[in-house]
């Protein structure tokens, strides 16, 4: 049925750049062995080319960047880059191993970005932008090229401009709604436009990457298809800068759905939108909203009774997607204390994960530990101690020992003992309004930085009085903000390995 499909209709690129434009929301930083994991899920979910960062903002990111592009097959691996040499080499240098790599250059194409942001004139960069592509071009054929903001450019300019970086080689030319500005008419006119009057624009990809500022950002990536764009540029969970990118599983259900009407199909596997998109989430600490297209909880929950009364008498009343087509419904298979690593290595595997012997070690210790607290250890308990064990990774500082004092008409207090990364150990008492902010005390006082705490979640992994409980935190220090998490059956305890998986997570940003 799909294969016959195919057949008939125009495959739609998905260019995922959850890695990169996802990555700019503030908080969601991610150390390398999460953004791997990310990478090798977006790798099983299918997405035809992952953007998987902007190597010349960090040493950091230029060494995830190269582990992706060395480790996951399938997609193409692409890297951004400003249209300036020094970052065109770096992006080089990120992806040069992947088996089919690709570099993006992008410059300022509207008036305002021009005089203002770059203070330049637009005939100087419309060379330079040439210049960067047939810079890029040295190192690899796949050269993307993107006219930032332009959805506010003068047309004129644009058709210009593009097609002298056609003529220097660039294979995709990627349309960005910067800003989220653009309205879907509008947009898809723009889009057909180009196709007609930029000499080229026939023989390279047309691609287009929307923001949703006015949250038009899916609406506006369909009428572009609708005009010819072949390529989309889209965010899982639809993070990103601001308010966000075009949601991916957004577009690709979209598009599968309605398929009767839209000849188009992507080759995204769905059944795997359900665990990229929770994935994606827990890693980057921001919350799936509960009403959210496709992957909320409550896209498939029924309230008023008239829609249950229809649902109970034929789901497709009130339903058009079915949980299980996205993967939504994992089977409950649960593991106890007398479960062997085979039978969790087996698990892991139904969730996605592959893990190295030496993982497995660490993850089956942690497994027993957990299983003599609970009885019954569920995927998703397992899955938390998966994502712990990458967060937990390049540790600054690690929890060595923790007490609490807590209770009516006592002072709270804790006692924190933490190990360095060069061994030595360190132990603070301190007071506080409770007994998390008193852990949070101490800890400040062993690391001497002075911590905001700007947000606290705590949710219970799955049900029950033994259920793990998950903490993300949000914190700052020095104007940046980062996101932590940290699970334990001990709340305490989870709320301090966050706080203390964020405080690694901005040392490893600064150094
Ligand atoms: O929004 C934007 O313009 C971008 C470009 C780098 C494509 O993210
Ligand atoms: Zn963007």
């Amino acid at each position: 049925m799909k294969v016959e499909q195919k057949k008939q209709t125009e495959k739609i690129y998905i260019f995922d750049s959850t890695l990169r434009d996802g990555e700019q929301t503030p908080g969601a930083r991610l150390n390398r062995e999460e953004k791997l994991e990310i990478a090798r899920q977006l790798a099983r979910l299918g997405v035809d080319i992952i953007e998987a960062g902007f190597p010349v903002s960090s040493p950091g990111e230029l060494k995830a960047v190269q582990d992706i592009a060395r480790q996951v097959k399938g997609p193409v691996i692409c890297a951004l880059a400003r249209c300036v040499r020094e970052d065109i080499d770096l992006a080089w240098e990120a992806v040069r191993e992947a088996a089919r790599p690709r570099i993006h250059v992008f410059l300022g194409a509207s008036d305002i970005h021009m005089q203002y942001k770059l203070q330049k004139d637009p005939e100087l960069l419309l060379e330079q932008a040439v210049e960067a592509v047939r810079h890029a071009k040295r190192y690899t054929n796949d050269v993307e090229y993107s006219p930032e903001d332009a959805t506010r450019a003068r047309e004129e300019y644009l058709y210009r401009l593009l097609e002298a970086v056609i003529k220097a080689g660039a294979t995709v030319i990627n349309i960005p709604d910067t800003v989220g500005y653009a309205l879907p008419p509008e947009f898809g006119g723009l889009i057909r436009r180009l196709r007609e009057n930029v000499p080229g624009m026939e023989r390279v990809t047309l691609s287009v990457h929307c923001h949703d500022d006015l949250g038009l950002a899916v609406s506006n990536s369909l009428a572009a298809i609708e005009n010819g764009a072949r390529q989309v540029e889209c965010n899982v969970n639809g993070i990103g800068e601001r308010a966000g990118n075009a949601a991916l599983e957004e577009i690709v259900m979209a598009l599968y759905i309605r398929r009767n009407s839209y000849p188009y199909h992507t080759d995204v596997n769905i059944g795997e939108i359900y665990r990229t998109s929770r994935l994606v989430s827990k890693l980057t600490g921001i919350p799936i909203p509960v009403n959210k297209a496709v992957i909320g909880i409550n896209a498939f929950a029924h309230s008023s009774g008239i829609h249950q009364d229809g649902v109970l008498k034929k789901k497709e009343t009130y339903e058009i997607i079915d949980a299980e087509l996205i993967g939504g419904k994992a089977a409950q298979m649960f593991l106890t204390a007398r479960s062997g690593r085979h039978a969790v290595q087996h698990q892991l595997e139904q969730l996605g994960f592959t893990v190295s012997e030496e993982q497995l070690e660490e993850i089956y210790t942690r497994f027993l530990e957990l299983a003599d607290k609970k009885k019954e250890v569920y995927p998703e308990d397992l899955e938390a101690l998966v994502l712990d064990h990458l967060s937990a990774a390049e540790p600054v500082y690690s929890l060595e020992y923790l007490q609490t004092i807590s209770g009516t008409g006592s002072i709270p207090a804790a006692i924190v003992r933490l190990r360095k990364k060069d061994d030595t150990v360190v132990e603070e008492s301190a007071t506080g309004t409770g007994p998390i902010d008193a852990s949070y005390n101490a800890i400040n006082k062993i690391t001497g930085l002075n911590i905001d705490l700007d947000k606290y979640r705590i949710d219970a992994v799955t049900q029950g009085r033994d259920a793990l409980g998950e903490v993300q935190v949000k914190i700052s220090h020095e104007g940046k903000t980062i996101t932590g998490r940290g699970t334990s059956t001990d709340i305490i305890e989870a709320s301090v390995k966050a706080y203390l998986n964020g405080i690694n997570k901005l040392l490893v940003a600064q150094s």
